[in-house]
């Protein structure tokens, strides 16, 4: 894995900015992998930015997104659909209609994660994915566990997860308690992947990933069977 380390989390946004823009101008008709989360918000302003200095044009663009909370309305304002416009999609000029997130709605979630993930192969494989990291090592809402999935799938979240989101929800009890996420095997399939974190509170798992290791305890570890992988971080993530 390819690692920078850049000093404020502005620079650290920056830099994300740049990779994804590169990829846009080789490829217009690109297919953005894309994470929610209070870490790639930054990234986005970035991408905001440059789209309105003229330097990126998102309308050929088709956006697929890592998970999204189970069962949530897009018009919840925790729901990742929501976030996806606030942060980004409304202020580009991105055809909403090509832009994926898992459906939170879905009567049958186990046929809404197998029709997820045959859009991600007909559409993709995403030409870049980005990606957080949980302070839990988990990549989309693939938390620790003794084996993890390859496709997109339900999953319950760790009460760790739901303890580390409860700060955007009212209470703790709000939060839900399952997601939508695409697995393991369809992150792995972008071509290339950056995954990103700030705070000293990454810094544990940030290292158990750099380690080398295939540890589902740590799930961003698989990421080391990727050859196109570039952690971008601040100081404090790289602490370990
Ligand atoms: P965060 O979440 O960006 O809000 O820290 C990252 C993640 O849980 O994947």
């Amino acid at each position: 894995m390819k690692t920078i380390v850049c000093k404020t989390y502005e620079e650290m946004s920056a830099c994300a900015a740049d990779i994804i823009a590169d990829v846009m101008k080789k490829k217009p008709a690109c297919v953005l992998g894309l994470a929610t989360g209070s870490t790639p918000v930054g990234t986005y302003k970035e991408l905001i930015r440059k789209h309105r200095a003229g330097e990126i044009d998102f309308s050929a663009v088709t956006t697929v997104n890592l998970d999204e909370y189970y069962p949530i309305s897009p018009e919840n304002d925790q729901s990742y659909r929501y976030f996806m416009n606030v942060n980004l999609f409304d202020h580009v000029n991105v055809d909403k209609a090509k832009t994926y997130v898992p459906d939170g709605t879905a009567a049958d979630p186990d046929e809404a994660c197998a029709a997820y993930e045959a859009l991600v192969s007909k559409v993709g494989p995403a030409d870049i994915q980005v990606l957080g990291i949980g302070q839990n090592g988990h990549i989309g809402f693939n938390e620790p566990d003794s084996a993890l999935e390859v496709a997109t799938h339900v999953t319950g979240l760790t009460d760790s997860t739901i303890r580390a989101n409860a700060r955007f929800f009212a209470s703790v009890e709000d939060v839900p308690t399952k997601a939508l996420t695409m697995g393991i095997g369809t992150i792995l399939s972008a071509k290339k992947i950056i995954i990103l974190a700030n705070g000293a509170a990454k810094a544990a798992a940030v290292a158990k990933m750099l380690e080398g290791k295939l540890d589902t305890s740590c799930p961003a570890s698989m990421l080391n069977l990727h050859a196109d992988v570039t952690v971008i971080c601040d100081e404090a993530a790289m602490g370990q």
